[in-house]
């Protein structure tokens, strides 16, 4: 006959297990991180303001910005392109990195309405000083930058992901980022994505909590 003892200590052994195997609730990636300083709290607001107005065309999750912005903040990046940059979305938190780093953004848009929402946007987060944004065909455009580039965010057309990766590839610096929205669409992934896989001078990811970011770097 086992003992009390033992009995009591065994139930209260098997009553510890459902707490222990329990895992740590992660942040919901899809809220807002919190804001650690003004600057940080002006650019959260109008992502909110624009998330909640509706004035956002295809743009990036939350789960993606935030992932835009950590990628971004980690490679200390002087200097981002964009292309994509529809309503200044994701242009948005880039800059969150971007105000630490001191870095700039250059960001790519043919819509002129979506551009004129994406200026009314970075002016409001106040951001503009460190934003170019060149209104036209990126296909074309994207060949007046000049490298080293740091982070480049592919989200435009998506039958053109190559084109541009075989256009900003060689402005990357070693160790720089390419990162590419959409990575579960078939476009992309039968095209861009083959192709970064197949190449032994990059590595690639995809990040499958937003929308499909593919983060390949530049090897050194
Ligand atoms: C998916 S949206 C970008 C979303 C944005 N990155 C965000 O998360 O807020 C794609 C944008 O690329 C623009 N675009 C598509 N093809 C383009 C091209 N060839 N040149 C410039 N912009 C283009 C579209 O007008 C559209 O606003």
């Amino acid at each position: 006959m086992p003992s009390l003892r033992f009995l009591l200590c065994t139930i209260f052994f098997f009553s510890l297990l459902p707490a222990c195997a329990q895992p740590r609730a992660p942040r919901d990636p899809g809220t807002l991180p919190l804001a650690n300083s003004d600057a940080e709290k002006r650019i959260l607001a109008v992502l909110e303001e624009a998330r909640q107005a509706g004035k956002l065309y295809l743009s990036v999750p939350i789960a993606d910005g935030r992932m835009l912005r950590l990628l971004t903040e980690t490679v200390n990046a002087k200097q981002v392109v964009e292309i994509g940059t529809s309503t200044g979305y994701s242009g948005l938190w880039l800059c969150l990195a971007l105000e630490s780093t001191g870095g700039k953004l250059t960001t790519f848009e043919f819509d002129k309405e979506r551009a004129a929402t994406a200026r009314k946007h970075f002016e409001q987060a106040g951001v503009a000083s460190m934003v170019t944004l060149i209104e036209g065909d990126a296909h074309e455009n994207v060949k007046r930058v000049k490298g080293p580039v740091d982070v480049v965010f592919i989200d435009a057309d998506k039958e053109g992901y190559v084109d541009y990766l075989e256009k900003v590839l060689p402005l990357v610096r070693p160790g720089g980022l390419i990162l590419a929205h959409n990575t579960q669409l078939g476009s992309v992934r039968d095209g861009y994505v083959k192709k970064v896989m197949a190449d032994p001078s990059l590595e690639t990811v995809i990040y499958n909590d937003g929308g499909g970011l593919g983060i390949t770097v530049k090897k050194r």
